[in-house]
Protein backbone atom coordinates (compact mmCIF):
# COMPACT_ATOMS: atom_id res chain seq x y z
CA UNK A 1 0.00 0.00 0.00
CA UNK A 2 2.92 2.23 0.82
CA UNK A 3 4.15 1.31 -2.40
CA UNK A 4 1.95 2.47 -4.16
CA UNK A 5 0.66 5.73 -2.70
CA UNK A 6 4.31 6.65 -3.28
CA UNK A 7 4.83 5.16 -6.61
CA UNK A 8 4.16 8.17 -8.32
CA UNK A 9 5.60 10.48 -6.44
CA UNK A 10 8.90 11.45 -8.02
CA UNK A 11 10.76 13.60 -5.25
CA UNK A 12 9.84 10.76 -2.50
CA UNK A 13 11.02 8.08 -4.97
CA UNK A 14 13.67 10.04 -5.68
CA UNK A 15 15.16 10.63 -2.20
CA UNK A 16 14.75 6.61 -1.58
CA UNK A 17 17.17 5.81 -4.49
CA UNK A 18 19.93 8.21 -3.33
CA UNK A 19 19.73 7.22 0.68
CA UNK A 20 22.38 5.53 2.00
CA UNK A 21 25.90 5.26 4.60
CA UNK A 22 26.21 8.72 6.15
CA UNK A 23 23.10 9.81 3.95
CA UNK A 24 20.74 6.92 5.55
CA UNK A 25 16.42 7.77 5.23
CA UNK A 26 14.96 9.45 8.07
CA UNK A 27 12.10 8.19 9.11
CA UNK A 28 10.13 9.32 11.95
CA UNK A 29 7.17 7.27 13.80
CA UNK A 30 5.27 9.65 15.91
CA UNK A 31 2.97 7.61 18.20
CA UNK A 32 4.57 4.42 17.30
CA UNK A 33 3.08 2.32 20.29
CA UNK A 34 5.14 -0.91 20.53
CA UNK A 35 5.74 -0.22 16.59
CA UNK A 36 4.90 -3.44 14.58
CA UNK A 37 5.06 -1.64 11.52
CA UNK A 38 8.90 -1.04 11.72
CA UNK A 39 10.12 -4.20 9.25
CA UNK A 40 7.17 -3.61 7.01
CA UNK A 41 8.26 0.23 6.45
CA UNK A 42 12.18 -1.15 5.51
CA UNK A 43 10.62 -4.10 3.60
CA UNK A 44 8.36 -0.80 1.63
CA UNK A 45 11.57 0.93 1.52
CA UNK A 46 13.55 -1.64 -0.05
CA UNK A 47 10.51 -3.22 -2.71
CA UNK A 48 10.82 0.51 -3.65
CA UNK A 49 14.16 1.31 -4.56
CA UNK A 50 14.84 -2.08 -6.11
CA UNK A 51 11.50 -1.72 -8.23
CA UNK A 52 12.47 1.84 -9.41
CA UNK A 53 16.04 2.48 -8.56
CA UNK A 54 18.93 2.19 -11.19
CA UNK A 55 21.31 -0.73 -10.26
CA UNK A 56 23.74 1.28 -8.26
CA UNK A 57 24.55 -1.56 -5.90
CA UNK A 58 24.30 1.10 -3.31
CA UNK A 59 21.96 -0.64 -0.72
CA UNK A 60 19.28 1.35 0.90
CA UNK A 61 20.00 2.55 4.54
CA UNK A 62 17.66 3.62 6.99
CA UNK A 63 17.60 5.57 10.13
CA UNK A 64 14.45 5.09 12.23
CA UNK A 65 13.00 7.18 15.44
CA UNK A 66 10.10 6.31 17.26
CA UNK A 67 8.28 7.98 19.85
CA UNK A 68 5.50 7.32 22.35
CA UNK A 69 3.56 8.16 25.26
CA UNK A 70 3.32 4.82 26.28
CA UNK A 71 6.93 3.60 28.22
CA UNK A 72 5.91 0.00 27.94
CA UNK A 73 5.38 0.13 24.33
CA UNK A 74 8.45 1.84 23.51
CA UNK A 75 10.22 -0.86 25.82
CA UNK A 76 8.94 -3.58 23.69
CA UNK A 77 9.65 -1.55 20.52
CA UNK A 78 13.32 -1.30 21.62
CA UNK A 79 13.39 -4.95 22.73
CA UNK A 80 11.74 -5.99 19.22
CA UNK A 81 13.24 -3.83 16.55
CA UNK A 82 16.15 -1.27 18.07
CA UNK A 83 19.61 -0.82 17.61
CA UNK A 84 21.38 -1.90 14.47
CA UNK A 85 20.35 -4.91 11.43
CA UNK A 86 21.24 -5.45 8.43
CA UNK A 87 18.49 -6.68 5.61
CA UNK A 88 19.45 -10.20 4.39
CA UNK A 89 18.47 -9.46 0.80
CA UNK A 90 20.05 -5.98 -0.17
CA UNK A 91 22.23 -5.45 2.92
CA UNK A 92 21.03 -2.35 3.65
CA UNK A 93 21.56 -1.45 7.22
CA UNK A 94 18.66 -0.05 9.09
CA UNK A 95 19.16 1.60 13.05
CA UNK A 96 16.46 1.68 14.86
CA UNK A 97 15.77 3.85 18.70
CA UNK A 98 12.16 4.33 20.65
CA UNK A 99 11.87 7.16 22.84
CA UNK A 100 9.49 7.77 25.29
CA UNK A 101 7.56 11.06 24.94
CA UNK A 102 4.86 13.56 23.90
CA UNK A 103 4.55 13.89 20.45
CA UNK A 104 2.50 17.00 20.95
CA UNK A 105 5.58 18.76 22.09
CA UNK A 106 8.37 17.39 19.94
CA UNK A 107 10.38 20.59 19.99
CA UNK A 108 10.67 20.46 23.94
CA UNK A 109 11.67 16.88 23.38
CA UNK A 110 15.75 16.36 24.95
CA UNK A 111 16.71 13.78 22.01
CA UNK A 112 14.15 15.30 18.89
CA UNK A 113 13.46 18.86 19.85
CA UNK A 114 17.09 19.93 18.19
CA UNK A 115 15.69 20.66 14.63
CA UNK A 116 16.63 17.72 13.37
CA UNK A 117 14.70 16.88 9.91
CA UNK A 118 13.42 13.82 8.49
CA UNK A 119 12.63 12.45 5.13
CA UNK A 120 9.62 10.37 6.14
CA UNK A 121 7.26 11.63 9.37
CA UNK A 122 4.62 8.37 9.61
CA UNK A 123 1.46 8.49 11.65
CA UNK A 124 0.14 5.16 11.80
CA UNK A 125 -3.66 5.06 12.92
CA UNK A 126 -3.74 8.74 13.85
CA UNK A 127 -6.28 8.80 17.00
CA UNK A 128 -7.93 12.79 16.03
CA UNK A 129 -11.04 11.57 17.02
CA UNK A 130 -10.05 11.15 20.80
CA UNK A 131 -8.56 14.85 20.98
CA UNK A 132 -8.54 16.72 18.30
CA UNK A 133 -6.88 19.89 20.33
CA UNK A 134 -3.88 17.58 21.16
CA UNK A 135 -3.52 15.70 17.48
CA UNK A 136 -3.96 19.12 15.81
CA UNK A 137 -0.91 20.01 17.90
CA UNK A 138 1.06 16.57 17.05
CA UNK A 139 -0.07 17.53 13.36
CA UNK A 140 1.76 20.94 13.70
CA UNK A 141 4.98 18.80 15.26
CA UNK A 142 4.82 16.45 12.88
CA UNK A 143 4.65 18.73 9.72
CA UNK A 144 7.33 20.91 11.49
CA UNK A 145 9.63 18.13 11.83
CA UNK A 146 9.78 17.64 7.79
CA UNK A 147 12.85 18.62 5.78
CA UNK A 148 11.55 20.66 2.92
CA UNK A 149 10.91 17.44 0.48
CA UNK A 150 10.41 15.33 3.17
CA UNK A 151 6.56 13.30 3.51
CA UNK A 152 4.32 13.20 6.32
CA UNK A 153 2.33 9.39 5.77
CA UNK A 154 -0.95 8.93 7.99
CA UNK A 155 -3.25 6.31 8.19
CA UNK A 156 -6.76 5.85 9.78
CA UNK A 157 -8.88 3.41 11.13
CA UNK A 158 -12.30 5.10 9.94
CA UNK A 159 -13.88 7.52 7.28
CA UNK A 160 -14.66 9.95 9.85
CA UNK A 161 -11.76 10.53 11.43
CA UNK A 162 -9.97 10.29 8.34
CA UNK A 163 -11.58 12.92 6.93
CA UNK A 164 -11.52 15.27 9.99
CA UNK A 165 -7.47 14.84 9.94
CA UNK A 166 -6.89 15.45 6.41
CA UNK A 167 -9.09 19.06 7.16
CA UNK A 168 -6.31 19.54 10.25
CA UNK A 169 -3.25 18.63 8.56
CA UNK A 170 -4.69 20.98 5.16
CA UNK A 171 -4.96 23.76 8.22
CA UNK A 172 -1.58 23.43 9.48
CA UNK A 173 0.12 23.76 6.50
CA UNK A 174 -0.04 20.63 4.58
CA UNK A 175 -0.86 19.95 1.70
CA UNK A 176 -2.69 16.67 0.62
CA UNK A 177 -0.58 14.55 -2.70
CA UNK A 178 -3.15 11.48 -2.56
CA UNK A 179 -5.31 9.71 0.22
CA UNK A 180 -6.41 6.20 -0.86
CA UNK A 181 -9.27 4.16 0.82
CA UNK A 182 -6.63 0.39 1.05
CA UNK A 183 -8.37 -2.19 -0.31
CA UNK A 184 -6.29 -4.84 1.38
CA UNK A 185 -7.45 -3.17 5.16
CA UNK A 186 -8.80 -6.21 7.48
CA UNK A 187 -11.34 -5.91 9.06
CA UNK A 188 -11.08 -4.72 13.02
CA UNK A 189 -13.22 -6.94 15.81
CA UNK A 190 -16.15 -6.14 16.80
CA UNK A 191 -15.69 -2.64 15.36
CA UNK A 192 -17.90 -1.93 12.19
CA UNK A 193 -16.65 0.66 10.07
CA UNK A 194 -13.35 0.44 11.19
CA UNK A 195 -10.04 -1.58 9.52
CA UNK A 196 -5.86 -1.48 9.51
CA UNK A 197 -4.99 1.14 7.67
CA UNK A 198 -8.26 1.54 6.29
CA UNK A 199 -6.94 4.73 4.76
CA UNK A 200 -3.33 6.40 3.69
CA UNK A 201 -2.73 10.16 3.20
CA UNK A 202 0.60 11.35 1.86
CA UNK A 203 1.10 15.11 2.73
CA UNK A 204 3.78 17.49 1.74
CA UNK A 205 4.96 20.95 3.44
CA UNK A 206 2.98 24.14 1.75
CA UNK A 207 5.52 26.31 0.58
CA UNK A 208 5.59 29.22 2.70
C1 LIG B 1 -4.27 4.14 17.67
S1 LIG B 1 -2.72 4.00 18.50
C2 LIG B 1 -1.62 3.69 17.14
C3 LIG B 1 -0.36 2.98 17.56
C4 LIG B 1 0.52 2.51 16.38
N1 LIG B 1 0.93 3.61 15.53
C5 LIG B 1 -0.23 1.48 15.55
O1 LIG B 1 -0.64 1.79 14.43
O2 LIG B 1 -0.39 0.35 16.04
C6 LIG B 1 -2.41 5.69 18.90
C7 LIG B 1 -1.09 5.89 19.63
O3 LIG B 1 -0.96 7.28 19.93
C8 LIG B 1 -0.21 7.37 21.12
N2 LIG B 1 -0.34 8.74 21.65
C9 LIG B 1 -1.47 9.36 22.07
N3 LIG B 1 -1.18 10.62 22.46
C10 LIG B 1 0.16 10.79 22.27
C11 LIG B 1 1.06 11.87 22.50
N4 LIG B 1 0.62 13.05 22.99
N5 LIG B 1 2.36 11.69 22.20
C12 LIG B 1 2.81 10.51 21.71
N6 LIG B 1 2.01 9.46 21.47
C13 LIG B 1 0.69 9.59 21.75
C14 LIG B 1 -0.83 6.30 22.00
O4 LIG B 1 -0.01 5.96 23.08
C15 LIG B 1 -1.01 5.18 20.97
O5 LIG B 1 0.13 4.32 20.95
Amino acid sequence: MLRRVLGNDEAAIKRVWEAGGADALRILDIACGDCREADALGDAFNEMKAERAPDDGKPLDIQLTGIDVRAREIADANRRFGGKREDAKTGGKREAEFLTGDASKLDQHKQLGDGEAFDMVFLRHQNYWNGDRTWEEIFDQALNKLDPDGRLVITSYFDEEHRLALDAIENLGGELIVTERNKESRALKDAPGKSVDRHVAVFRKKEA
